[in-house]
């Protein structure tokens, strides 16, 4: 029936088949950007009334009238119905339905390619501005609780075999650097994507008079696009707001993964709060730390949203095509996914324990000051590459000795070299090597103690 036509869709004969209606709306997940959708159209109503392209009297009607719809959307009192696609489309059927006439005005000079385009950057500068927030948070914790164990001892591993030894600061403190990056690229992402596209139109621009920079000004980006062409078809801040978020959730899933090994009984290093731990339904004894494994289990949906992202953009034609509908799924989800996992590590890691006993009683396994040795001799004028060969020789001894390097007697150690001599038990054994560290950015207590003192000015900053 042609009366129930959608405006925008006169041109074509009959109804859309059911099919058509649920496969085509976006409705059910871009309602989300109802808020963007309305700031958009409030200041381009504004900028039509500026260019006396509408009387500033409809500019009012309209105005009231996305607020009231804004309000009846955020008190639940809307209506979505999927025959309109779009958030786009149900705002504005919504305000024609309450002002009549001057409704039919908004969509003066404008196209839902450019508006979209507009909502989704509006969505996501809040959207960045939430993860920095939640990324302040998590290393905020991560720098609290190396402050607890600014002293304590623990193994470094490399090939997850024992290395050197680190204070546990150092290693706490590690991931306050990778969160960091995180933030920064975030804002960087932010910084590229805040540009208007609005007055793009559908993909060649407007034979009326648009004040794009007004639009741009009002809605607080910092300049309008160059090309309408490809301001509707960019969608590269998506896809590199998503690749952002998945680098969050590889530094995510990688703490998870240290904290699951770490708290086996086998390592013993970790106690995660039993708040953050489920039993099992047949097995009684058990303490699994699924909330670890679902931080990291999720990374894998914002890589998929990654892949699918750029699998979108890939192979299409220049200018707007539906495709691009589907952008909005991979960006929520990335957004959603990394926001819920950064709450609950920033929860985990506020609760956790490290069994400094436990660490401290296994640290003369795996020879973790063989290196410190080694350096030692350097000190005494050996060359490294000897001195590696030295320590080698000294550790194959220990271990078919059953000893440590540190309790090897001074006659002993005389045997593999004649540059070893009585104070070499001052710079062996792991307690004594993380204090001997002197390079900037070391991994031992002095390092840790100034690094500490430097995210704490900072992350207060913000
Ligand atoms: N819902 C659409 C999207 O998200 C809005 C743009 C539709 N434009 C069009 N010409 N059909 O991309």
């Amino acid at each position: 029936m042609a009366k129930s036509k959608k405006s925008w869709e006169k041109r074509l004969a009959g109804q859309p088949d059911p099919l058509t209606i649920d496969f085509v709306e976006s409705l059910s997940y871009d309602k989300r950007l109802y808020k963007y959708d309305i700031a958009g159209s409030i200041a381009h109503a504004q900028m039509l009334a500026n260019q006396k392209l509408i009387t500033k009297a409809e500019f009012k009607q309209i105005k009231s009238g996305l607020l009231e719809t804004s309000e009846e959307i955020a008190d639940g009192r809307f209506k979505f119905d999927k025959k309109f696609e779009d958030i786009h489309m149900a705002i504005e059927a919504r305000l024609i339905a309450k002002i009549g006439e001057a409704g039919r005005k908004l969509h003066t000079g404008r196209s839902r390619n450019d508006q979209v385009a507009t909502d989704m950057r509006l969505w996501m500068r809040d959207e960045i501005e939430t993860l920095q927030t939640e990324i302040t948070l998590l290393q905020k914790a991560f720098a609290k609780l190396a402050g607890k164990y600014i002293k304590d001892v623990m193994p470094s591993y490399t090939h997850l075999q024992r290395a050197q030894p680190i204070v546990i600061a150092a290693y706490l403190l590690s991931f306050v650097e990778q969160f960091e990056r995180d933030f920064i690229r975030l804002g960087n992402c932010g910084q590229l994507l805040n540009i208007s596209p609005l007055g793009s139109g559908a993909v060649a621009g407007s034979t009326l008079p648009l004040d794009r920079k007004s639009t741009a000004e009002q809605l607080g980006f910092h300049g309008i696009s160059r090309n309408s062409i490809d301001a509707v078809s960019d969608r590269d801040f998506c896809a590199e707001f998503i690749f952002d978020c998945a680098l969050i959730a590889a530094h995510l899933s990688r703490l998870a993964e240290d904290w699951i090994i770490y708290s086996t009984s086998e390592f013993g290093f970790v106690s995660i709060d039993d708040s953050f731990c489920t039993s099992s339904s047949m097995m009684p004894q058990k303490r699994n730390p699924d909330l670890l494994e679902l931080i990291r289990g999720k990374a894998g949906s914002v890589y998929g949203a990654l892949m699918a992202m750029l699998t979108i953009l890939k192979g299409q034609p220049t200018g707007y095509n539906r495709d691009l509908q589907e952008d909005k799924i991979h960006i929520f989800t990335a957004g959603d996914t990394v926001s819920q996992s950064l709450d609950m590590a920033t929860a985990i890691v506020s609760h956790t324990k490290f069994n400094t006993k436990k660490i401290s009683s296994g640290l003369d396994e795996g020879f973790l000051d063989a290196t410190a040795l080694a350096e030692y001799l350097v000190g005494k004028g050996v060359a490294f590459r000897q001195a590696h060969g030295i320590v080698g020789s000294l550790v194959a001894h220990c271990e078919k000795t059953n000893k440590k390097l540190a309790n090897l007697g001074l006659d002993e150690f005389k045997k593999y070299s004649s540059s070893i001599e009585a104070d070499v038990y001052e710079s062996i054994g792991a307690v004594k090597v993380v204090s001997k560290y002197v390079t900037e950015g070391a991994a031992g207590p002095k390092q840790a103690k100034k690094q500490i003192a430097y995210w704490q000015k900072r992350l207060a900053q913000r």
